[in-house]
């Protein structure tokens, strides 16, 4: 049997952080479904497609890897694509709280499904994609934080 899990997120932008835990995540299961949620109640700075597209350019090449976009729950995203993992990643203690509380709710919303937590390389433990957002918007050089496309559509947004 095919094992497949989901790491959910908004990737807004796909940071180097994600791309780090993607690589790790795929190791342990068969077919990662990469997905971008879909939240009516935020302002991202890039569409879904957008967001979809670059994560492809970034995981080119990574087998077993698909990104796709969601609405709803993720529960029930899960249940509809046969995934019985999720995977997050967990950067600091202070990711841990709403961490555990999601894992949780998703647990009692579908009880078959476990969520398993990943930690990214040192290096990145102080990324995430609002910071990189701020150093993008006042022109800061993001190039060692996301891949070259995430970078030159950050510049493209924030130029206009
Ligand atoms: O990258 P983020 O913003 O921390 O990701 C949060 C995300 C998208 C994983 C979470 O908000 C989510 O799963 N949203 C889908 C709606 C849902 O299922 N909410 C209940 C989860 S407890």
């Amino acid at each position: 049997m095919k094992r497949t899990a989901i790491y959910p997120g908004s990737f807004d932008p796909l940071t180097k952080g994600h791309e780090d835990i993607i690589r790790r995540s795929i190791k342990l299961v068969d077919r990662l479904i990469v997905a971008v949620a879909i939240n009516p109640s935020k302002q991202p700075l890039l569409s879904v497609d957008a967001r979809i597209a670059l994560m492809e350019t970034a995981l080119a090449g990574v087998e077993g890897v698909e990104c796709r976009s969601f609405d709803g729950l993720l529960a029930d995203f899960a249940r509809a694509n046969d995934a019985t993992v999720v995977v997050r990643g967990l950067r600091a203690v202070s990711d841990f709280e709403f961490e555990f509380q999601m894992a949780l709710m998703n647990r009692k919303l579908h009880d078959e499904l476990e969520t398993i937590f990943l930690v990214p390389a040192l290096n990145q433990t102080f990324l995430s994609s609002s910071l990189v957002r701020e150093v993008a918007r006042f022109g800061g050089d993001v190039s060692s934080f996301v891949h070259p496309a995430v970078a030159e559509a950050l510049a493209e947004v924030y130029a206009k």
